[in-house]
C-alpha cells in the first residue's frame, strides 16, 4: 500500500503536452506511478481539476524568511514548492564574522541568530525549522563584494578578486545553483563588466548560472542586455535575466527589442533565460532608486510605501497622497522618509511597468515566472508575494489568453526545474520527487492586492511538498517537509 494516491484529475505533466485524466501514486516522497492506482494509506478525490508539479519560484529574496517563517504560508498557498533565492545580488551567504554581514546580505540577515557562514551551515539551520517548502540557492555578488571590500567605490585589486572568487566557489561547491548580480544596488553598481566577468567564471567548471538584475532596466535598458550577454559570452556560462522589464514610461514596449536581442542570442546557439512577475509595479528599498541629491520628482510621484519603520503611519500609502496632506512635493516626502532614522530601510512599491509589456513578456517561450516577493509581512507588502502564481494562471491564461495552460504550467516547472537544476522534479513523471498542486483552473486566481496584500489565492485546493500534503482546503498542514536543494545534486543531507 503506497503513502499517498490522487485520483480523478487531469495531470498537466510539466512537459507542456495535453493534459490527461489519471491517477497519481505517491509513495516515500517520489511518485510511485501515473495511471491507475490500488489503495492508499491516504486517498485524496481530485473531482476532476488539474494535477501539476508544485510551481518553482525563479525569482525570490526567502533566504531569511527560511528562519523567520519556516511555514512558508505566502509562497505554499500559491502552489508553489521551490522557491530559488539568492537573487538580485544578495544572499545569507557568506557570512565573515569579522564583517558586517548583515550590511552585506542587504538586510536579508537582520535580527537573524543565523549560526553559519557558509551554505551548508545556512541548509542545515534551515532544515532545523523543517521548512515548509524547498529552496535553492544562488550566492550574490552584493555579499561578496561588501564582505571583502565594504562600501569601497574602486574596483577590487587582484587579491580581493582572489577573495571574492573564492566565497563564490565555495558556495557552488557546496550546492548553489549560481551567481547573481544586483548591477543597480550598492556595492554592485560600482563594478565593471570584467569584474562580473570574472566572477561568473566560477561558475563555468559547474556549468552552473549567472542571474542578474541588470544594471539598468529603464533608459539604458538595450545597453544593459547587451553587458548581460557579453557577461555571458565571455564567462561561458548561461545567463538568466531576472524581473525582465522597461521602467519608466518612456521606455515601455522596449521589452520587446530586448526580447528580440535575446532571440537573436539564442539562435547563435547562447543559453539565455529570463523571468518575470505578472505585475506593473516594481518594489525594492527605497534608498536604492533615490539620489538624496536630486530626488528624481516623476518617480516619487508614482511610488506607495510598503513597510516603513520610521512612519508606520504611511504604509499602504501613496507618496502623492502623503505630500498632499502635508503641503509638500512627493519627492520632499522620500527624501524626510529617507533621511529620518532607519529611513533608509523602507520598502517601496514603484508603477513603473506598462502592463502590454507584461504580456509581452509572459508569451516568450523561455521567460519562466518569478514572484521577486519581499517576505517583509509587516506593513503592506507588494501583493506579487502572496499572489503571483495564480494571477498567472488566471489573469493571463484564463482571463486574457496571452498564453495556454498547458505552456503556462511548462514554464513554471519542468523549464525552471531544468534550468537552475533541480534533479527529478518539475514534472509529474514515474520516480519524480512529488511535490505537486491540485487548482482548479475555473476559479484559480490572486485575491492579493496593494490594499490588501496579504490574502492567499483562490483555486489551489492541495499542495505537496516531496510527498507529503502540505497545504489541504485553505489549510496549512504544517507538514515542514520541504528540502534544501543543492544544483544538480541529491538534497543537502542525503549524501
Ligand atoms: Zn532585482
Ligand atoms: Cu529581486
Amino acid at each position: 500500500m503506497v503513502d499517498l494516491v490522487i485520483r480523478n484529475v487531469k495531470v498537466l505533466d510539466g512537459s507542456g503536452t495535453d493534459a490527461f485524466e489519471a491517477d497519481v501514486e505517491v509513495d516515500d516522497g517520489r511518485i510511485r506511478s501515473v495511471g491507475t492506482a490500488g489503495s492508499a494509506d491516504q486517498e485524496i478525490d481530485g473531482q476532476g481539476a488539474c494535477l501539476a508539479p508544485g510551481f518553482i519560484d525563479t525569482h525570490a529574496h526567502d533566504d531569511g524568511a527560511f528562519f523567520r517563517h519556516p511555514g512558508m504560508q505566502f509562497k505554499l498557498a500559491q502552489g508553489v514548492t521551490t522557491v530559488v533565492s539568492g537573487n538580485c545580488g544578495f544572499s545569507a551567504i557568506p557570512q565573515d564574522p569579522d564583517r558586517d554581514s548583515v550590511a552585506a546580505s542587504g538586510g536579508i540577515l537582520a535580527g537573524l541568530e543565523g549560526d553559519f557562514k557558509d551554505l551548508n551551515g545556512y541548509f542545515g539551520a534551515a532544515m532545523e525549522l523543517n521548512p515548509a517548502i524547498n529552496n535553492m540557492m544562488l550566492v550574490g555578488h552584493n555579499t561578496v563584494r561588501a564582505l571583502t571590500m565594504g562600501m569601497d567605490q574602486r574596483e577590487p585589486t587582484p587579491d580581493e578578486l582572489g577573495v571574492m572568487r573564492g566565497h563564490v566557489e565555495r558556495a557552488l561547491e557546496q550546492g548553489a545553483c549560481g551567481f547573481s548580480t544586483g548591477l543597480i544596488y550598492r556595492p554592485g553598481r560600482w563594478s565593471d563588466t570584467q569584474e562580473v566577468v570574472a566572477l561568473a567564471k566560477v561558475a563555468q567548471p559547474y556549468d552552473a548560472l549567472y542571474t542578474t538584475h541588470m544594471r539598468n532596466e529603464g533608459d539604458k535598458l538595450l545597453e544593459a542586455v547587451e553587458e548581460t550577454l557579453q557577461i555571458g559570452l565571455e564567462s561561458d556560462v548561461h545567463v538568466h535575466i531576472s524581473h525582465h522589464k522597461s521602467a519608466g514610461r518612456a521606455n515601455w514596449g522596449k521589452v520587446k527589442n530586448s526580447l528580440a536581442r535575446v532571440d537573436a542570442a539564442l539562435a547563435a546557439g547562447q543559453r539565455v533565460t529570463l523571468d518575470v512577475y505578472p505585475y506593473t509595479a516594481g518594489s525594492g528599498r527605497m534608498i536604492e532608486y533615490f539620489n538624496l541629491d536630486h530626488i528624481n520628482e516623476e518617480l516619487a510621484e508614482v511610488i506607495r510605501i510598503a513597510s516603513c519603520s520610521a512612519f508606520r503611519e504611511y504604509e499602504g500609502r501613496m507618496v502623492v497622497d502623503i505630500a498632499e496632506e502635508q503641503g509638500l512635493s512627493a519627492g520632499e516626502v522620500v527624501k524626510d522618509i529617507l533621511t529620518a532614522p532607519r529611513g533608509d530601510r523602507t520598502i517601496c512599491i514603484q508603477f513603473i511597468i506598462d502592463e502590454a509589456d507584461v504580456e509581452t513578456n509572459l508569451a516568450h517561450e523561455v521567460m519562466m515566472v518569478g514572484s521577486d516577493g519581499i517576505p517583509d509581512l509587516r506593513g503592506s507588502p507588494h501583493p506579487r508575494l502572496f499572489g503571483t502564481f495564480p494571477r498567472v494562471l488566471g489573469r493571463y491564461v484564463r482571463e486574457r489568453g496571452t498564453l495556454g495552460l498547458e505552456e503556462a504550467v511548462r514554464r513554471m516547472t519542468s523549464l525552471s526545474a531544468e534550468t537552475f537544476g533541480l534533479v527529478e522534479r518539475g514534472r509529474i513523471k514515474e520516480g519524480y520527487w512529488a511535490d505537486l498542486v491540485l487548482f482548479d483552473p475555473a476559479t484559480i486566481i490572486d485575491t492579493a492586492t496593494y490594499d490588501d496584500p496579504k490574502r492567499e489565492p483562490d483555486g489551489i485546493r492541495m499542495v505537496v511538498v516531496n510527498g507529503k500534503v502540505a497545504y489541504h482546503q485553505g489549510a496549512h498542514t504544517g507538514a515542514g517537509s520541504g528540502k534544501m536543494l543543492r544544483y544538480r545534486r541529491s538534497p543537502f543531507g542525503s549524501g
